[in-house]
Order: C-alpha cells, then structure tokens, then sequence
C-alpha cells in the first residue's frame, strides 16, 4: 500500500455528511443503513446491541428512519459522478420501501443481490440466512465482469460491531462498479467494513458515521491495513461559502 492519503473518516449524521460533498464527486456509494426494521427484530429480542460506550446511554446503535430515505437518496444520487452504481444493504421489508423512493430521486433499480450467509440467525420464524443489496444505477455504467452471479456465498460474522459486514462483500461491488484509484464513499461505515474492501483494493474511502464508536473501529482497522488518513474531498461550494459567512 502506497503511503499517500487514502482513507478520511467523518462523525456526522448520514444527510448531512452527504449535503457537505460537492455535486458529482463521489465514484462509488456502497452502504448498510441502521434500517428501521431493524427495531422490529430489537422488539422481540433477537438483535444487534451496541456495547454501551462510556459517553452513551444508548445501548443499540441509533436507527435511520425509513421517512428520511427520500433526503437521503436525494443526495446520493446528487454526490454520485454520473454513470456510477449505488448499493444499498438491506433486509427484504426495507427493500420493498427503500426501491420506490430511490427510483424518485433519479435511479435505474436494477435487481436486488443475495447475500446468502450460509447459516440461520435468530428469529422464531423462517429464520433469516439472506439479505438483500439493491443494486441501483445513475446513468450507464458496465459492470466489470458480467459473469458474476447474483447470490453471494459469504459466511456472516459472528461477535464483530453490531450489524457487521464481511468486507469480502462490499470487495465484489467494488470490483464490479468502480476503476482503481476511484473515491469510495459509505455514510453508514459501522465497523468500516467497505472501507477495508476499498484499500485493498487500491481504492480511496470516505467513511461517515453518528456514532464515535464506529469511527474508532473503522479508524483502528484501517490503520492496522497500513491506511493514511487525512482530507480526501473538500466541502462542497455552499459549505465554504457558509463557512466565510460564520467566520465574518
Ligand atoms: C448496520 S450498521 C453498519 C454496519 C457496517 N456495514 C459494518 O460492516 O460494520 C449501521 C450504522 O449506521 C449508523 N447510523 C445510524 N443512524 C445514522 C445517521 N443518522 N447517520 C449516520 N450514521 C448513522 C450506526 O451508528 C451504525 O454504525
């Protein structure tokens, strides 16, 4: 790994992350929302607890509201350089509520992928193995192999951060829609798991998230891979321009 700056990490909620990147700056989209469904499963006692951290009294993760999808989409699609692809992670239920609204902001809804994890989770019943990844298009982009298929056989992690994914399946969309060197972008990074995908793949990653904890995670884990840190994307225009007005 080279020793110029390939990775930046920001702490800011997911929208307002995106409202501070300039138009058409971003190569690739790939992340996992704290979907809201997920409180269903919370409900009945089945997932994903945070380990409470010393500055918080919140012991889960907090959850992105699904009535926030249409900002949030508005501004991927805004971010993303034309003829690029966006992921979204997802579980079936949100995927359902999550297509129409991206479709709204501008996106070619292509497919949903499988993430098939190879073992049951908790539940009471049909216990979950897959999820979903909604693959979404901004323009006209070739995927990089067209022989790949559409179910991923990836074991799950066990005891990582709540929710964590394998970095092997952010590697696959990465390989498939973005060119060495591209800037890689997750507003919901958790562990950092794309982040890790994007470096070994010589790839630049800007990873956003509210909670201090993830970026302590992602940070250690892209360190440890040899990554450097510093600023890979200015504020966007009406950032700066806020910024000068503050200052006086
Ligand atoms: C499902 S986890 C992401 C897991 C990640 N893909 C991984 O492999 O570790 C969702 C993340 O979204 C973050 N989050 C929740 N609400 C947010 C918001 N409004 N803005 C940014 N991040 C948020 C949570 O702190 C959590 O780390």
């Amino acid at each position: 790994m080279t020793n110029a700056p390939n990775f930046e990490l920001r702490q800011q909620d997911a929208v307002a992350f995106l409202l501070g990147l300039p138009d058409e700056s971003v190569d690739l989209l790939v992340t996992d929302p704290a979907y809201e469904s997920l409180e269903k499963h919370r409900a009945v006692g089945t997932t994903t607890r945070l380990k409470q951290s010393d500055g918080s009294s919140n012991p889960w993760f907090s959850v992105f509201p699904n009535a926030r999808f249409g900002e949030l989409f508005t501004e991927v699609y805004r971010v993303l350089k034309r003829d690029t692809h966006f992921y979204l992670m997802c579980d079936p239920e949100t995927a359902f509520i999550a297509k129409p609204i991206a479709e709204q902001a501008g996106f070619k809804f292509w497919k949903p992928l499988v993430w098939d994890k190879g073992s049951i989770g908790m539940g009471y019943h049909y216990r979950a193995r897959y999820e979903f990844v909604l693959f979404f298009e901004k323009g006209k982009r070739k995927l990089a192999d067209l022989g790949i298929a559409d179910v991923f056989n990836i074991p799950r992690i066990r005891g990582g951060y709540p929710a964590e994914k394998p970095a092997a399946l952010s590697e696959i969309l990465i390989k498939q829609s973005s060119d060495e060197g591209a800037l890689v972008v997750d507003p919901f990074m958790g562990s950092g798991s794309t982040g890790v995908a994007a470096l070994g793949l010589g790839r630049l990653f800007l990873g956003n998230d509210v909670a201090g904890t993830s970026l302590e995670h992602a940070r250690r884990r892209l360190l440890e891979l040899g990554g450097s840190e510093a600023e890979l994307l200015a504020p966007a225009a009406h950032v700066r321009g806020q910024m000068q007005l503050a200052l006086g």
